[in-house]
């Protein structure tokens, strides 16, 4: 083998061996729920947000839920106890669905970014992420819909 194609393999399996337990962890960390539709409501119980039972109990910042009657998951992130934010994961520039990654939401599609409050930190997209409100009762989380 050619000493360049030697170091262009090296390299490029180099880097699968660096990039590819990020990619791994990102998605082992993201809590993906199935919730129940209940009239308006959308529930899951707010005990998906813990990650670790150990002391002190550990939270996520935020999880993806979805159901099969909505076209796109909503990201609920956990902003203070007690306090969430429900965004739709519907791009405001084209309609793709987005991809989350820790406090903000990134399209694939032309590369528009949002904070964790929906709001546009980078184009094309011009208008806020669709919000939802979100209350707490009896453990559960219920996700306004209408
Ligand atoms: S559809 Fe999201 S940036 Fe264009």
């Amino acid at each position: 083998m050619e000493r360049k194609k030697f170091l262009t393999v090296c390299g490029t399996g180099c880097l699968g061996l660096m990039v590819a337990p990020m990619l791994l962890q990102s998605c082992m960390s993201t809590k993906f729920i199935a919730a129940t539709l209940n009239g308006a409501f959308l529930e899951f119980p707010i005990s998906e947000f813990i990650e670790s039972h150990k002391e002190p109990i550990k939270y996520r910042n935020y999880v993806i839920t979805y159901h099969e009657k909505l076209k796109y998951p909503i990201c609920v992130y956990r902003i203070s106890e007690g306090e969430f934010k429900a965004l739709l994961m519907r791009c405001t520039h084209q309609g793709t669905e987005l991809q989350v990654f820790g406090d903000r939401l990134q399209c694939p599609a032309h590369g528009s970014e949002f904070s964790n409050l929906g709001v546009v930190k980078n184009g094309p997209a011009e208008e806020s992420l669709r919000t939802f409100p979100v209350e707490v009762n009896q453990n559960l989380i219920k996700i306004n819909l209408s």
